[in-house]
């Protein structure tokens, strides 16, 4: 198991899979979606003030196109509140959990769902109207996202972590559909401090065109203030506060956090020349001490989702000439590719600013960016060992199940949520943040499991000795 704790997501396929629940499934399902579209206008009519009745945003999203005029004629809606109590599915409340999952989850059925208001107004009211004042951020982050589906759950997963200091950088595949394009880039335009690539990628489930688009957003923010980037794709879940996200900067310093683990061999080109003079890796090889220069990366790997600093990523765009090796890892023979570059930039000492100057070679987790609940046994959809009994690609998808863990974890993500299996997750993590129920922010003495991380106070405390440094 131990290998295989890094074998990459496939997040880029479509929905199917989820969608097989239906089959059988689907009667349950009719029910349950009329059951959750009556809650909604239900808690919008009567219920507005009651505390674990969620956010506006979920009630002015979650409205489907079903005839609003029958809607109005069912009694009894005050019961069906409680399908979302969000502060008892927080506290893993089993009676509420099961109450929930019993009628149906609720999701998001993009054949269904009524077209949101796209005035700036009505973005703002949906993603903030509700939430507490905004306090200004010492440590703003920056969150950069791949995106290919469902405009609704992407304001959803901004309205998670939105704060007016955060800069939020978006790039869509270009097969994504004209709906999540248009409605992407209407968002983008009402707020400063979000930007949406006017270039879109090719990607697919192989992480093909991952990095290149990564790449292209930090490059894009650079002159912004943040002080670490969060680098994520569709289906992943923030899980921390501004605030807290903040705060964790500002222990990180100039550290950036990602797993240490060998690329394998049967996903990159192990025959290329992997020396920074062959990749033609530095805008100017003058001063660049020549045991760099031809010293052959090792490939390095973790996962997709790191926390970079902008020290170092102010470092690499200054330094470096990405063209060759971006290229070199997003090889179209290869499968699996985007959890790489960072990580071998990182962990083979280039003389970079804030990077790890120990040639670490040791394999080490990564336990704080990103959590995720391994399964590799059995196909995609019905699991027995999933918490929420549905799992994809070797990946139980975050039902309800997990929000209690959520709420527990000292992790920055999770990965992965499904708006078309279980939107509820999303809303109740909003709701987290939302009344300060998200677990504590990991502090030093927890971060110090990092051999970056006690590599950098080492350096302070004048300690750190490059020969003998043990990681
Ligand atoms: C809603 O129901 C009314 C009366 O049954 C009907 O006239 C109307 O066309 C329906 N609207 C939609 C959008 O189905
Ligand atoms: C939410 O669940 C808790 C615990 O089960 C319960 O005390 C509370 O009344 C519920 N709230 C609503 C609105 O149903
Ligand atoms: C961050 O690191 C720099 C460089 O070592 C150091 O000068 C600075 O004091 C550190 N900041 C904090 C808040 O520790
Ligand atoms: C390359 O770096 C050297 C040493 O830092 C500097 O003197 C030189 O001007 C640089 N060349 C270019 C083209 O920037
Ligand atoms: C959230 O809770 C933490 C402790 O649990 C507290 O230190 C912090 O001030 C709270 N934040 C807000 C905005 O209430
Ligand atoms: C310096 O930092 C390292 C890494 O956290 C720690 O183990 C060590 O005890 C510190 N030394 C001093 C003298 O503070």
């Amino acid at each position: 198991m131990k290998k295989t704790r890094y074998k990459r997501l496939t997040d880029l396929d479509d929905d199917v899979d989820t969608n097989r629940r239906h089959d059988f499934n689907s009667m349950c399902s009719a029910l349950a979606g009329f059951l959750l579209l009556f809650a909604f206008v239900a808690c919008m009519i009567f219920l507005t003030s009651v505390e674990s009745i969620p956010s506006t945003y979920l009630l002015s999203t979650l409205v489907s196109k079903q005839n609003k005029t029958k809607q109005k004629k069912r009694p009894a809606f005050r019961d069906e509140s409680q399908f979302l109590n969000c502060s008892a599915l927080i506290k893993g409340d089993k009676n509420t959990i099961e109450l929930y999952v019993n009628n149906g989850r609720m999701k998001l059925d993009k054949e269904r769902l009524f077209d949101l208001p796209m005035d700036c107004a009505s973005i703002r009211e949906r993603v903030y109207g509700d939430m507490p004042p905004f306090r200004p951020l010492n440590r703003p982050i920056a969150f950069v996202r791949t995106v290919y589906n469902l405009y609704e759950l992407q304001e959803a997963l901004l309205s998670i972590s939105f704060h007016p200091d955060n800069v939020f950088c978006y790039v869509m595949d270009s097969k994504s559909s004209d709906k999540l394009k248009s409605d992407m880039r209407t968002m983008g335009k009402c707020f400063d401090n979000v930007l949406v690539l006017e270039k879109e990628y090719s990607l697919n489930s192989g992480g093909h065109g991952q990095d290149p688009a990564h790449f292209d957003c930090l490059e894009q923010i650079l002159p912004r203030r943040w002080h670490h980037a969060v680098i994520i794709q569709n289906f992943d879940l923030i899980i921390k506060s501004p605030q807290q996200l903040s705060d964790l900067s500002e222990t990180l310093n100039y550290t950036s956090i990602m797993g240490f683990d060998f690329g394998f061999k049967y996903r990159y080109n192990s025959k290329a020349d992997w020396t920074p003079r062959g990749l033609k890796l530095f805008k100017n090889e003058t001063g660049v001490p020549s045991q760099i220069l031809t010293k052959k990366l090792r490939v390095r790997k973790s996962l997709n989702e790191v926390i970079m600093s902008k020290v170092f990523v102010k470092s690499i765009f200054e330094k470096l000439n990405l063209k060759t090796i971006v290229k070199l890892f997003d090889d179209n023979d290869y499968y699996g590719v985007d959890e790489m570059l960072v990580q071998t930039l990182y962990e083979n000492y280039l003389g970079l600013d804030g990077q790890m100057e120990s040639n670490c070679i040791k394999n080490h987790d990564d336990s704080l960016s990103r959590m995720t609940h391994w399964d590799w046994s059995g196909p995609n959809g019905f699991d027995k060992d999933c918490h929420s009994k549905w799992k994809r690609h070797g990946i139980c998808i975050l039902g309800v199940e997990y929000l209690n863990e959520l709420s527990k974890s000292q992790k920055v993500m999770a990965n992965k949520v499904m708006s078309s299996f279980d939107f509820g997750t999303i809303i109740c993590t909003r709701e987290m943040m939302k009344t300060n129920q998200t677990s504590t922010t990991p502090d030093a003495k927890w971060l110090s499991s990092f051999p970056q991380f006690r590599e950098m106070q080492m350096k302070a405390n004048g300690t750190y000795n490059r020969d003998k440094f043990d990681c």
